[in-house]
């Protein structure tokens, strides 16, 4: 083992919705709508968008049975009604996490499974009329984040005729911990998807959504969600096309192979007194344990800082009952098993930066991980799980984005650096399952690459340094849910000027009519911009040009870096089934 001086590398996780708990709501009036579903009948408030609309909201609606006692670890079940009228008025509880600023504070409850209804209308009854539904999965490396109204709020989005819907999932330990086995097969916080998504099929009709007519979207990890829910046979049928922001089930962190988990689950049976043979009396012993107890202990399987930061995510599962998924989404999708449904893909431009702004900004840091950067690329990227420990990977990145580390100003690594990880996490693995799904399906992808610099980035949050790092991670859901705590773009003196005002309408009008009717269009630029579905021209939409509101199609995509990520993927798989690399 190598240790580590100096700097301290705080790898910020990324999202930043627990220091942004806008305090200012949207409520607006005082009559309190009612909606009556099987389940029981809700009263919910009425919340105000930005354009001064009032709609319903209902809050903290469960729609599983607590995931407690032997429920912890096991799928989940359909939730119970109520008597009388249930307050839907509160937020839900958040699900047991920690912090992801100062990766400390523990807090959630386990009793978590809830889900929120945003509409501008309570049903008529009439099916004509219906709206489209949009769902989104919220990000947070699988292991943070929670649906608070006032951050995954309907502010924007609900100035068109949408009902959203969020929900909680089960996260980190509890939501994706495997034995590698049936006995606790993983894959929790995915179920918990589907649970909501069932729920929505269900019950979306009372809150006047039309449940032929749901859009599955997400964000960074949720994205991966999405991904990962198309590529499972339990959702056929609960969504008809899907939005995916940053974030695809092929990435390297979304995924690990069912017997690492296996390892990992008896690693983590010793770090809290289960001190169990068997998956079984492993199981028995974990359920027995505090919340907290399970979940103190992440900070034992970072292997330097806080990486790797997602210690559980996606695997495969046996060929049982209600398995979500079976094999590698990698395999899944070569196999052609994509969801043919319509869908938009897309990126920002530097999305690396949400991984790299303390190499910037913390003195010492760059050097470390430079002197030290065959041994720590393959923790930072995921790819110690590969057959010979990312290797042959790390061999390549370094020729193809460091060619002459000896002589490379501070600078020119830094921009590299970058460059590799948004590559790695975010940009490829996004463009490659745009591939696999262009190459099978016969309805329009819609891919976009995000390149406006708002007055606000996303960037501040990374960073306390006021340099421009570019259009980074998550800026693009700046424009589709108030996401960030106002009082810190108060305070920054941030505050939208009339260009993020308009990108607003652009986003929403883009993705809100992608819900209507398949495609996405805006009635900026007198309705002129055409996104053409994806081709083999390998277009793609431009949305913005720095601080410039544009939306220009454009081609290719494909630079030097996506082939270079293309080869490398296709010799790995040519030598495992050659049987090079073990
Ligand atoms: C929204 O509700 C408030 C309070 O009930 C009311 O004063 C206001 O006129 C409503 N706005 C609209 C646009 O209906
Ligand atoms: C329901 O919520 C309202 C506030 O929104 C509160 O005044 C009321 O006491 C709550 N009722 C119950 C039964 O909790
Ligand atoms: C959230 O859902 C759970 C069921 O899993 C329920 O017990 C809890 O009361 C709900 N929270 C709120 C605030 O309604
Ligand atoms: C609405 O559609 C459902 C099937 O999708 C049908 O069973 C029901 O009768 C319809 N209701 C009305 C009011 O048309
Ligand atoms: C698991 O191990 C713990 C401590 O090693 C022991 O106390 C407990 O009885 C075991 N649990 C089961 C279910 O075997
Ligand atoms: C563990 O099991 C004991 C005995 O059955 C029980 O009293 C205790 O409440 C359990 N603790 C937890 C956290 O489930
Ligand atoms: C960021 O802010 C913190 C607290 O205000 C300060 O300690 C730190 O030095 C700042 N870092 C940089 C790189 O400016
Ligand atoms: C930086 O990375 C790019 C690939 O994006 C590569 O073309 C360039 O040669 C690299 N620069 C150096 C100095 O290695
Ligand atoms: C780093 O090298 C690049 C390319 O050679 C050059 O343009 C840049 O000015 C250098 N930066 C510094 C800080 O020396
Ligand atoms: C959906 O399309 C209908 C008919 O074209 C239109 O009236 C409605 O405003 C559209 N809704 C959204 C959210 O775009
Ligand atoms: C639409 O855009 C094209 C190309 O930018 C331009 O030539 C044309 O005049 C525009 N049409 C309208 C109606 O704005």
């Amino acid at each position: 083992m190598v240790s580590y001086s100096g700097a301290e590398c705080l790898f910020l996780s990324l999202l930043l919705t627990i220091f942004f708990a806008l305090s200012a709501g949207y409520l607006g009036g005082t009559t309190q709508p009612e909606v009556t579903i099987p389940q029981g009948t809700l009263r919910g408030k009425i919340m105000t968008t930005t354009h001064g609309r009032n709609v319903s909201a209902f809050l903290g609606i469960p729609y599983a049975q607590p995931p407690v006692g032997n429920k912890r670890f096991a799928n989940p079940v359909p939730a119970d009604g109520w008597e009388g009228i249930r307050n839907a008025t509160a937020e839900g509880n958040i699900c047991p996490q920690i912090s992801s600023t100062d990766h400390i504070t523990f807090f959630g409850d386990e009793d978590c499974l809830n889900l929120s209804v945003f509409t501008p209308q309570i049903s008529s009854g009439k099916n004509s009329s219906l709206l489209p539904v949009m769902a989104f999965v919220f990000g947070g490396k699988f292991k943070t984040g929670f649906i608070k109204s006032s951050i995954y709020s309907p502010a924007y989005l609900l100035n068109q005729d949408v009902v959203l819907v969020t929900f909680n999932y089960r996260l980190g330990v509890l939501g994706f911990l495997s034995t590698g086995d049936k006995v606790a097969s993983g894959n929790w916080g995915l179920k918990d998807q589907v649970l909501a998504l069932e729920w929505v099929q269900r019950n979306i009709r009372y809150f006047h959504g039309d449940h032929d007519r749901v859009t599955l979207f997400g964000h960074s990890s949720g994205s991966a969600c999405v991904h990962l829910l198309t590529l499972s046979k339990l959702t056929i049928g609960l969504f008809h096309k899907f939005i995916m922001q940053s974030g695809s089930g092929l990435a390297q962190w979304a995924y690990r192979p069912r017997a690492v988990y296996a390892k990992r689950a008896f690693e983590l049976g010793d770090y809290v007194g289960c001190l169990n043979d068997t998956s079984d009396s492993l199981v028995r012993c974990l359920r027995n344990k505090s919340v907290l107890d399970i979940t103190a202990v992440h900070a034992r399987f970072y292997v330097w800082h806080y990486e790797p930061f997602t210690t559980w995510a996606c695997t495969d599962e046996p060929d049982i009952k209600g398995a979500f998924i079976t094999t590698s989404p990698a395999n899944i999708v070569r196999a052609g098993q994509i969801r043919d449904v319509p869908c938009i893909m897309g990126v920002a431009e530097n999305e690396g930066i949400v991984d790299s702004t303390d190499f910037y900004d913390k003195e010492g840091c760059l050097e470390d991980f430079l002197e030290n950067f065959d041994y720590l690329l393959p923790i930072f990227l995921y790819w110690s799980y590969q057959p010979d420990s990312g290797a042959a990977w790390v061999k390549a990145a370094k020729s193809y984005y460091f060619n002459n580390i000896e002589t490379m100003n501070r600078s020119e690594l830094l921009t590299n650096l970058t460059l590799l990880i948004g590559d790695a996490t975010f940009t490829y693995p996004m463009y490659s399952s745009l591939l696999y799904q262009h190459a099978v399906a016969v309805n329009p992808q819609y891919f976009y690459a995000f390149r406006y610099r708002g007055t606000w980035s996303n960037t501040y949050l990374y960073s306390n340094i006021s340099t421009d790092y570019g259009v980074a991670h998550a800026d693009d859901l700046t424009y589709i849910f108030p996401h960030v705590d106002y009082n810190i773009i108060l305070a920054l003196n941030k505050t939208p000027n009339e260009n993020d005002l308009q990108m607003r309408e652009i986003m929403v009008q883009l993705w809100t009519s992608f819900a209507n009717h398949s495609k996405p269009s805006t009635l900026f630029f007198r309705g002129n911009t055409t996104w053409e579905p994806y081709s083999k021209k390998d277009n793609y939409l431009q949305i913005g040009d720095r601080s410039e509101i544009t939306l220009e199609v454009k081609h290719p995509f494909s630079t030097g870096r996506m082939q270079f990520w293309a080869n490398l993927e296709r010799s790995t798989a040519e030598a495992e089934t050659i049987g090079v690399i073990h």
